[in-house]
């Protein structure tokens, strides 16, 4: 069993932090997205590992995230040099995975750990052709979205239809046999010009193979937006989170629950209500730091309050006197307040960026 793990693409809808790297690898409890797909692979048992990458991220997706050493996992990294569909992506990965049996994961898809191991299993005692996950959701507008019978039996599958037949969207969380190649090879671009795997699962829906699907029980979000990307931190903290302080925090502060604190990190006058993630050589002084907060490293927070918001490596936040909620902060941005005359508001907003005052 091999797994394929896509970590291409723009990341268009996570803009302005996808210009300036992957979405995938975009923190989620100060952890790159892509990496929990790792680990779950390697938790499953699964180590030999190929990851699509692109021209635009590729260098970097690679340099973070290593030959697999790390994860105790073997990573072979396949260029895709255009963004033209999750098939084509399993198409150029054809030498890469052989005649295996692989799972193919998106790297921006995060579902509760452990559940991966249960639909693996039932792949290798049912061998079929596909294995799909679904899973019911509020907007399958934006998804691959399935057809079933009573029974269960898939339909038909279309991706991203204007009147969905039904609520149960498409996981990016799917199993294979080598079958799959002979329907990409018989499948057209779609509209948005990709060779879409939801068309070649469902053409090996209409040349009668063996297609299973099965409800995906646990949680799954698809990390390629903002709000999303909040949700999946938040799920994440709650989870998972364990209290763990290395950092230096002085008897003014008080900590409140889960809460990690990385070494070299100083909290100085600080209130922190977990869980809550702070990253290594962060500065935080007379700061609120509320639940589903994660501080990546090296960031500065002073006079600030904080709740369910991500902040990236090296911010720098100061003095703000409303409370920050909801919010993803880049690298290296800063929010201050003004140190002189006249007393207004000064910006350098780059392109796409969403900043809501009151
Ligand atoms: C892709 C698939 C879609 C699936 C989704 C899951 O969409 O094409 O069928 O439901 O991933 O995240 P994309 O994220 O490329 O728009």
């Amino acid at each position: 069993m091999k797994a394929l793990i896509l970590s291409g693409g723009k990341g268009t809808r996570l803009r302005p932090l996808t210009y300036s790297g992957a979405k995938q690898l975009v923190p989620v409890a100060n952890k790159p997205v892509l990496w929990y797909g790792i680990e779950e692979m390697v938790a499953t048992g699964i180590t030999d590992i190929g990851i699509i990458i692109s021209p635009e991220t590729g260098a970097e997706v690679q340099a973070k995230t290593g030959n697999g050493e790390y994860f105790g996992a073997k990573i072979t990294y396949i260029l895709q040099d255009k963004a033209v569909g999750l098939a084509h992506a399993v198409l150029i990965a054809r030498p890469f995975l052989g005649d295996s049996p692989f799972v193919m994961y998106l790297g921006d898809n995060l579902i509760q750990l452990g559940d991966l191991s249960y639909f693996l299993q039932q792949f290798s005692q049912q061998e079929p052709d596909a294995l799909i996950l679904l899973r019911p959701v509020a907007n399958p507008s934006a998804f691959g979205v399935a057809e079933v019978d009573d029974r269960g039996r898939v339909l038909q599958l279309i991706e991203k239809p204007k009147i969905p037949a039904s609520n149960l969207a498409l996981v990016g969380v799917y199993f294979f046999s080598h079958v799959i190649f002979d329907a990409i090879t018989n499948i057209h671009p779609s509209a948005r010009g990709e060779l879409e795997i939801t068309d070649a699962i469902q053409y090996l829906i209409n040349k009668q193979k063996h297609v299973v699907a099965h409800k995906l029980q646990g949680w799954w979000l698809d990390t390629g937006k903002k709000d999303d990307l909040l949700e999946a931190n938040r799920l994440i903290l709650d989870t998972y989170m364990t209290a763990s302080i290395f950092g230096e925090v002085d008897t003014q502060s008080q900590i409140i629950g889960r809460v990690k604190i990385g070494a070299k990190s100083q909290v100085i006058n600080c209130t922190i209500r977990g869980p809550v993630i702070i990253g290594s050589n962060c500065y935080l002084e007379n700061c609120f730091i509320g639940p589903y907060s994660s501080i990546a490293n090296n960031a500065t927070l002073v006079d600030t309050d904080l709740e369910h918001s991500v902040i990236l490596e090296g911010a720098k936040i100061v003095g703000i006197h409303q409370r920050i909620i909801d919010s993803v902060i880049g690298q290296r941005a800063q929010l201050t307040i003004a140190p002189r005359r006249p007393k207004a508001l000064r910006f350098l907003i780059g392109d796409d960026c969403q900043i809501e005052l009151t």
